[in-house]
C-alpha cells in the first residue's frame, strides 16, 4: 500500500527522497471518501509522473458553519485500500492542526473566476480552497496537480490561483465520472435515498438538452430558465443557479467562445453541482 505521511515534515521528506532519485511527482487533493472520479485523477496522475501524491484532508475552512462538515463521510481505511489498488505511492493525510496550528492567520482570495455562481450561495468557500490547495501545493510542491472538470469553477480558481501567485505546478483538469445514467460521482451521492438518486439522475440528461440547445443558437438565458424549471418539475427542491459562462475565465458566454453550462441544485437537504461543454456549433 501507500506510505502514509500524517505531517508535513514527513511528506517533506519523502518528496526530497523522490527528487534525489530524479522522479517526477504529481499530486491529487482530495478530501476522501474517495470514488471512482478520484481514481480517474490519480491515474491521470500516474500516468503523467513517477510518484503520486493524494491528500486526504476534509478542509475545515470551506465549509460554512451551517454545512456538512462533521457530516461529510470519512472513511480513512477503506480509501488507503483504494489508493493501493490503483497503484498511488504517498498518502498525505494531516489533522486540522496540522494544516491550521494555532496562530494560523493568512487567507488566499481570488477574484476573476471565483465571481458569482457558487460564490453567490456559499461566499467564503473559494477563499477555504484557495487557501488549502496553495498549502498543499508548497507543501508537496509537485510537477503537476489533477482536479476534476466535475468541480469546473474550482479548477479554473485554481489555474487562476498558480498563475497568479507563480506557483510552478502545471494544473490538469480531468473530465467527469459519470454512473450509467449520467449522474456525475460525488461523496454527497451518499447522502441521497432511492428517490432522490432517481431524480438525481436527471440533473444531466436536463443540462445536456439546454447546453445542446444553446450550442444551436437558443438564447442562454432562456435555456437556463427551462431548465431551472425543468429540475423543479423533477423534484429538485431549489436550484440555486443554472447558467452559461465562457470556459476558463467564467466571464459572460459569447456564442463564438467556448462555453460551459453550469448548475446547482438541492434535492432534499442534499446540494448537487453539475456542468456540460456547450459546444461550439
Ligand atoms: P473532493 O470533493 O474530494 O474532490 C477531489 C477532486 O476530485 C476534485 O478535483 C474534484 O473535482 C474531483 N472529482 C470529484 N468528483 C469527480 C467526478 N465525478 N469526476 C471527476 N473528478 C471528480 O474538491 C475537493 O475535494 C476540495 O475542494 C479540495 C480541492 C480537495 C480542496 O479541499
Amino acid at each position: 500500500g501507500p506510505h502514509i505521511s500524517p505531517t508535513i515534515a514527513d511528506l517533506r521528506a519523502q518528496v526530497k527522497d523522490w527528487r534525489r532519485q530524479g522522479l517526477s511527482v504529481a499530486m491529487v487533493p482530495t478530501m476522501g471518501a474517495l470514488h471512482e472520479g478520484h481514481l480517474s485523477l490519480m491515474r491521470e496522475a500516474l500516468s503523467r509522473a513517477d510518484r503520486c501524491i493524494v491528500s486526504i484532508f476534509v478542509n475545515p475552512a470551506q465549509f460554512a458553519p451551517t454545512e456538512d462538515l462533521d457530516k461529510y463521510p470519512r472513511q480513512l481505511e477503506r480509501d488507503i485500500e483504494r489508493l493501493a489498488e490503483v497503484g498511488v505511492q504517498l498518502a498525505f493525510t494531516p489533522t486540522p492542526a496540522e494544516i491550521y496550528p494555532a496562530g494560523f492567520a493568512t487567507k488566499v482570495s481570488v477574484a476573476g473566476p471565483s465571481a458569482g455562481l457558487e460564490t453567490d450561495f456559499r461566499p467564503h468557500f473559494f477563499e477555504g480552497v484557495a487557501t488549502v490547495v496553495t498549502k498543499l501545493l508548497l507543501q508537496a510542491a509537485p510537477d503537476c496537480a489533477v482536479f476534476g472538470q466535475k468541480d469546473y469553477q474550482q479548477l479554473c480558481v485554481v489555474q487562476q490561483l498558480c498563475r497568479d501567485l507563480d506557483i510552478p505546478v502545471e494544473i490538469i483538469g480531468a473530465p467527469t465520472v459519470r454512473d450509467e445514467h449520467g449522474l456525475a460521482m460525488s461523496s454527497r451521492n451518499a447522502y441521497l435515498d432511492e428517490a432522490q438518486l432517481t431524480t438525481a439522475r436527471k440533473l444531466n440528461v436536463i443540462l445536456r438538452t439546454a447546453s445542446s440547445a444553446i450550442s444551436r443558437g437558443a438564447d442562454p438565458e432562456q435555456e437556463a430558465a427551462k431548465a431551472g424549471q425543468a429540475l423543479l418539475d423533477a423534484g429538485f427542491r431549489s436550484v440555486d443557479y443554472v447558467a452559461a459562462r465562457e470556459s476558463g475565465s467564467l466571464g459572460p458566454w459569447q456564442p463564438s467562445a467556448e462555453g460551459r453550462l453550469l448548475v446547482a441544485a438541492w434535492l432534499g437537504s442534499t446540494r448537487l453541482i453539475d456542468n456540460v461543454e456547450i459546444a461550439a456549433v
